[in-house]
């Protein structure tokens, strides 16, 4: 079942960033037909990547984690379309590059379990969450875009 309109936090981490691969992911979402609300390369301080990582506060990884993403700029992007959340997670693929299949973002770009290349939320709670996080309302563009109407069937004022 759609959710209807999602948002989707993503990042491009200090790796992809470092390894010039900013404007390749940028282009799978593109391609896609997901729009971007929001784009602005950052440096991540202990503080938020402790906030954006709660979750992970009792794992083994999550002193490397915090290191890892802090370490170096990265671009965090809010990206928005349709169930946007599961179709941003499939392109982007499984979290060890070395398991991703080809053709996604980290399969085509990674090989590694940390250095994975990008973070995308990985549920539509999350994403709010992670998005509140990153972003003031003003950063983030409301209108729609000129080409929707080649890009979703437009039915009864829905999106399909
Ligand atoms: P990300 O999508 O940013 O969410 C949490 C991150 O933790 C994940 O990508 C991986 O980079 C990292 N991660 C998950 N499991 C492990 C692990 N077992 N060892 C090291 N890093 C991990």
């Amino acid at each position: 079942m759609g959710k209807g309109i999602e948002s989707s936090l993503v990042i491009i981490k200090p790796d992809g960033v470092q390894r010039r691969l900013i404007g390749r992911v940028i282009t799978r979402f593109e391609e896609k037909g997901l729009t971007i609300r929001g784009m602005k390369m950052m440096r991540v301080s202990s503080a938020l990547a402790g906030e954006h990582y709660a979750e992970h506060k009792k794992k083994p990884f999550f002193k490397g984690l915090v290191e890892f993403i802090t370490s170096a700029p990265v671009v965090v992007m809010v990206i928005q379309g349709v169930d946007a959340v599961a179709v941003v997670r499939g392109l982007v693929g499984a979290t060890n590059g070395r398991e991703a299949a080809p053709g996604t973002i980290r399969g085509d770009h990674g090989m590694s379990l940390c250095f994975n290349v990008v973070h995308a939320s990985d549920s539509s709670a999350s994403a709010r969450r992670e998005v509140a996080l990153y972003f003031t309302r003003n950063e983030l563009v409301g209108v729609p875009p000129a080409d929707y109407s080649y890009i979703y069937e437009n039915r009864d004022g829905s999106l399909v």
